[in-house]
Formats: C-alpha cells, sequence, structure tokens
C-alpha cells in the first residue's frame, strides 16, 4: 500500500465508554474467550508489533515484570500480535533464556499472548494503523473494566517502549474513582489528594462554598480536593 493509499484507510476503533469487542483466540495459555472468561475482573488488552524485536521484547520482559501487581489489582494482562503460536512460544523461551533488561533477567511470561495472525482481533481494536505498519499492530492498551466497558486507551507507535509506571497508575486510578466517587488530578497517585466531583447547579455551588466540605479544601466551587489516605485506597482497590 502506497503512503496515499493508507492515508485513505480510516481505521476503525471501539472508543472510551464503549462494550469491548468479545473474540475468541488461541493464546499461549490456551483458548481465551473474552469477555466470558474474565467476567468480573478487569483485564489490560496490549498489543505489540512484532516477536523477536528489541523494544517489544523490553516490553515483555516489563510486563512480566509487572505482572504480580496487576493480578493482586485483580486484573488480567493480555498480550497480542500479529504472530502465530509458534513464533510467541520460541521468543517467549528466547526472553526467559537469553535476555536481560533494567535488572530482569530469566523473566518467565505467564500472561497470555494471543495468536492474531488473521488480524482478527487487531482489526476490531483499531490496532493496525495503515500510515505505521499494514502488517503489525501498533502498541495499543485497553483498560478494560469488569462489565467489558472500555474505560481507557493509550496508543504507541511503533519505535515508542510503554511508560511502565503510567500504565499502572492509570489502572490504580480508574479503579480508585469508581470506588470513591472521586476523580483523579494531574500525576495523581494513590495517597495525593483526589477531586470531589463538580456540582451542576448554581444552588450546590453556593452549598459547596458556603458549608465547608470535612476533609475537603475548595479553591473555587468547582475545584476541590481531599485527601484519601494510600493504605484506604489500597485496601478497597487491591485483594486482600
Ligand atoms: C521493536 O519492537 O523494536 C520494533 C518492532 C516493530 C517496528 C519497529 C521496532
Amino acid at each position: 500500500m502506497t503512503q496515499q493509499e493508507s492515508e485513505k484507510t480510516v481505521p476503525t476503533m471501539p472508543v472510551i465508554g464503549q462494550t469491548a469487542p468479545a473474540f475468541k483466540a488461541q493464546s499461549t495459555q490456551g483458548p481465551i474467550n473474552f469477555p466470558d472468561d474474565f467476567s468480573g475482573k478487569w483485564v489490560v488488552l496490549f498489543s505489540h508489533p512484532s516477536d523477536f524485536t528489541p523494544v517489544c521484547t523490553s516490553e515483555f520482559i516489563s510486563f512480566a515484570a509487572w505482572d504480580e501487581k496487576y493480578r493482586e489489582a485483580d486484573c488480567q494482562l493480555i498480550g497480542l500480535s500479529v504472530d502465530g503460536i509458534s513464533s510467541h512460544i520460541a521468543w517467549l523461551r528466547t526472553i526467559k533464556e537469553k535476555i536481560q533488561f533494567n535488572g530482569h533477567k530469566n523473566m518467565d511470561v505467564k500472561l497470555p499472548l494471543i495468536d492474531d495472525l488473521s488480524m482478527e482481533v487487531a482489526k476490531k481494536y483499531g490496532m493496525i494503523m495503515p500510515g505505521e505498519s499494514t502488517t503489525k499492530a501498533v502498541r495499543a492498551v485497553f483498560f478494560i473494566d469488569p462489565k467489558a466497558t472500555i474505560r481507557a486507551i493509550i496508543y504507541y507507535p511503533l519505535s515508542l517502549g510503554r511508560n511502565f509506571e503510567e500504565l499502572y497508575r492509570v489502572l490504580l486510578a480508574l479503579k480508585t474513582a469508581d470506588e470513591f466517587g472521586i476523580a483523579t488530578p494531574a500525576d495523581w497517585h494513590p495517597g495525593d489528594a483526589v477531586i470531589v466531583p463538580a456540582v451542576n447547579t448554581s444552588k450546590a455551588a453556593n452549598e459547596r462554598m458556603e458549608n465547608k466540605m470535612e476533609g475537603a479544601v475548595c479553591y473555587d466551587w468547582f475545584f476541590c480536593l481531599k485527601n484519601l489516605e494510600k493504605d484506604t485506597v489500597y485496601k478497597k482497590i487491591l485483594k486482600k
């Protein structure tokens, strides 16, 4: 496909707030029937361009290193690329046997890695972006809640490895917002102040400024912060 042709092809992608497309696939951990197999759980579904490539290899070591933290947050990581199962198995074995990155070695990748040679799942999720590649998925990350609703999406191009602190922060922030009915400000991490949701009537705005909310600081009617202790957050959003 030429550059001009690829620019005319507009990939469709599901958006935040929609139900995540259902799919059945083979993975390195056996068959997957999404979302039925993950009922009641958060899922982070991510794609990578290709097995046996360096940025992807560094990312898989990082996904494996973070996997336990996602499990503690009751969240299943699921990877996908437009490669077959044999390639996935050979690549993950090589990673375990030979590759070291960021102080990690002998990394056993236990999260399922989907065989999407047909590109069926990648196309459903808008992971093929022809301007980047017509044969490889970009680095997409879909955060999907226990009701199978897409709650956040992050896309990176082929050349850019993901930020793993940020991916995990997004999951914790989404779970915290749900559990406590708050929003999270810029650069929030557990233990930082959170945002009390804005009101939407003049009466409520007046009341908010007149009646002090216990534990909250209001700089104006639309900008109120309150403390939310790290332990309180972790108790609610991490498995006991
Ligand atoms: C990589 O993972 O290194 C990579 C994969 C596809 C295109 C460019 C880089």
